[in-house]
């Protein structure tokens, strides 16, 4: 049975007291209320709060990653954290191909490619997304270019390395709108994706393969697309900054287990 994920992608939210309130809030309701057995619950906040995440989890079944990582090892790059440094953290995610990160700091197919083997060189888990744009959705082209995403970089990866990573589909014009993609049309997406690693990598490992969902997914939507057989959990942007929400989205995960 595939691990159910459900990944809170802080981005450039909250100050050092408001991280730590979300944070104890957090665990604070997955304790009085459980958390489900089958789903790991991950918190992505700012680097400079990596620490004190670490810190106030470090009891509690939940893990922690990173937004990002240097596609460097170490040196002269000012201003970059190297996967070396999450992991002598104890972080154990690290998401990798954010369409903000695309888009805002220009990182190419190769740069990620880069990333996800400087990740996996240090044992952190990549998740990595990948997502249309609504142009490409609107010409059909959709399909294509999720293809296109995963055969210029993780498709490139050897067998066992592609094992130890997660897959995030975000599509763009979901992310931050408020406009969530349908159940039917992550699952068609999430199945296409399935297909392609059976294809490039086996029944086996597209089986275990865990393949998140991301884009304006909230507490009142998650049950239904987290209910689709290839929707493994959700990476989530805007309602993973409210305690009461993540942690309903958590338990839909576990609803749908
Ligand atoms: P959103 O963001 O849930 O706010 O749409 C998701 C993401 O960007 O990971």
């Amino acid at each position: 049975m595939r691990t159910k994920i459900v990944a809170g992608n802080w981005k450039m939210n909250k100050t050092f007291e408001e991280a730590e309130d979300l944070i104890t809030d957090i665990i604070e309701l997955l304790d009085e209320q459980g958390k489900p057995e089958h789903v790991d619950a991950i918190l992505c906040p700012p680097y400079v709060f990596l620490e004190m995440a670490g810190d106030i989890t470090a009891d509690y079944p939940v893990f922690i990653g990173a937004q990002n990582v240097s596609q460097y090892e170490s040196g002269a790059y000012t201003g970059e954290i190297s996967a070396a440094m999450l992991r002598s953290m104890h972080i154990d995610f690290c998401i990798i191909g954010h369409s903000e990160r695309r888009k805002y700091f220009h990182e190419s197919d190769e740069m990620l490619l880069d990333k996800v083997k400087m990740a996996h060189k240090e044992n952190l888990v990549p998740i990595f997304c990948c997502g249309e744009v609504l142009q490409d959705r609107e010409v059909s082209r959709h399909f294509e270019v999720v293809k296109q995403q995963l055969e210029n970089t993780v498709f490139k990866l050897s067998a066992e390395d592609f094992n130890t990573l997660i897959i995030a589909y975000e599509p763009v014009w979901a992310i931050g709108t408020g406009i969530t993609a349908t159940p039917e049309q992550a699952q068609e997406m999430h199945f296409f994706i399935r297909d392609l690693i059976a294809r490039k990598f086996g029944a086996e490992a597209a089986a275990e393969k865990t393949i998140l969902y991301g884009g304006s997914c909230n507490g009142k939507n998650a049950t239904e697309l987290f209910a689709m057989p290839d929707v493994d959990g959700g990476l989530i942007g805007g309602a993973s900054l409210t305690a009461e929400e993540f942690v309903q989205i958590v338990h839909a995960a576990g609803a749908g287990a």
